[in-house]
C-alpha cells in the first residue's frame, strides 16, 4: 500500500448520533491490507474537496470500518454530505494507537465531547477482549444530552463489567443522570492505580490526568491521544510537531509526561 495514494471505500450506513455528527460506515473497495489498532486514525479524502485526520472508531475486533465525523468545516461537511453509496478516499490507517500490550491491566478511560469518538475503539476492543484487561470504567462528559454518541452501547459495556459514567454540563427535564464535569464522575469509581486513556479538551486532559496522579496513578501510563493541524499524515509536512515529536507518526497517542508541558 503506498502511503501517499488514497484507496476508495463506499459508504454502507449512514446513523446519526447527534445533530452535527454522523457515524459512518465503509466498505474498501479494492484488496487493501487494512488493520489498525484503537487510537489511529485515517486521511479521509472528499474527491474534489481535500483531506482531513478522522479517527476510526470502529474496533479492529469488529467488521465494519466506521468513521465518527462532526461537522467543523469544508471538508467534515464533504463527507457529512455524502450518501450511502458514494466513495470516500482513505489512506491509512496513520500514528501509534494506543499501546494495548502495556495498558492490559486495570484502566480508567475518560472522554470529553467529539474526543469520545478515539476512545469507543479501544473501549469495544476491551469489551472484545474482556478477559485480557483487569477492572475497567468509563467517563464520557458531552455538553448536552443532545450530544452524547454511541447511547445504544452503554449497555452492553455494563454488560460485559465495565463501570460507565456518564455526564453532561447542562441537563434537562428528560436527563436523570449526572450534571457536572467528567472529574466529578471518577470520586464514584473505586479503580486502583492502573492505566488510562484520555480525549478532549486540553483542559480536561489536564483536569483527569491531575486527579488520576493524585490517586496514584503513574503520568507515563496515562495515554492522551493528541489532535493537531495536519496536512500529509505521515510525516513530512511539519505542520503537526509537537516539540520534536510528529502527531501524525510519532503520535496521536502520547504518554501524559511526555505532552503535559504543552497542553
Ligand atoms: C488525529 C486526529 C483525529 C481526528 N479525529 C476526528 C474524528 O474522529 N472526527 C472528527 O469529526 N474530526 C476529527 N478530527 C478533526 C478533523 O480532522 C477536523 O475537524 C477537520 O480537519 C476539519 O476540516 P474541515 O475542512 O471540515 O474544516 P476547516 O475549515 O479546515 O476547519 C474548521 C475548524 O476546525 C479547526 N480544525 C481543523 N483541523 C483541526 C484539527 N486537526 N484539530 C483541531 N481543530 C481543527 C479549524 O481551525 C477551524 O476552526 C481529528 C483530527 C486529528 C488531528
Ligand atoms: S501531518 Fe505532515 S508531518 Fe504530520
Amino acid at each position: 500500500m503506498n502511503d501517499y495514494i488514497p484507496w476508495q471505500a463506499e459508504i454502507v450506513d449512514i446513523d446519526i448520533e447527534s445533530p452535527n455528527t454522523y457515524l459512518i460506515s465503509l466498505k474498501p473497495l479494492e484488496d487493501v491490507d487494512f488493520s489498525y489498532k484503537p487510537g489511529q486514525f485515517v486521511m479521509v479524502s472528499v474527491f474534489g474537496l481535500g483531506e482531513c485526520p478522522i479517527s476510526i472508531t470502529s474496533s479492529p475486533t469488529r467488521e465494519a470500518l466506521q468513521l465518527c465525523v462532526r461537522r467543523a468545516g469544508r471538508i467534515t461537511s464533504g463527507i457529512m454530505d455524502s450518501r450511502v453509496g458514494d466513495v470516500l478516499g482513505i489512506r491509512g490507517p496513520c500514528g501509534n494507537g494506543f499501546p494495548l500490550e502495556r495498558m492490559k491491566r486495570d484502566i480508567l478511560i475518560a472522554g470529553g465531547g467529539s474526543g469520545f469518538a478515539t476512545l469507543r475503539s479501544l473501549i469495544n476492543y476491551i469489551v472484545d477482549r474482556r478477559s485480557d484487561f483487569g477492572e475497567v470504567a468509563v467517563a464520557y462528559g458531552a455538553r448536552t444530552t443532545r450530544d452524547l454518541y454511541f447511547m445504544q452501547e452503554y449497555k452492553s459495556w455494563q454488560q460485559s463489567g465495565v463501570e460507565v459514567g456518564i455526564t453532561v454540563d447542562i441537563g434537562d427535564e428528560s436527563w436523570k443522570g449526572n450534571v457536572g464535569l467528567v472529574t466529578s464522575l471518577m470520586d464514584k469509581f473505586r479503580l486502583p492505580p492502573g492505566s488510562a486513556a484520555i480525549c478532549g479538551p486540553p483542559v480536561m486532559i489536564n483536569a483527569v490526568a491531575s486527579k488520576l496522579m493524585e490517586r496514584g496513578f503513574d503520568h507515563s501510563e496515562i495515554y492522551v491521544s493528541m489532535e493537531r493541524h495536519m496536512k500529509c499524515g505521515v510525516g513530512k509536512c511539519e505542520h503537526c510537531n509537537i516539540g520534536p515529536y510528529h502527531t501524525c507518526q510519532d503520535g496521536p497517542v502520547f504518554s501524559y509526561d511526555k505532552v503535559k508541558s504543552v497542553l
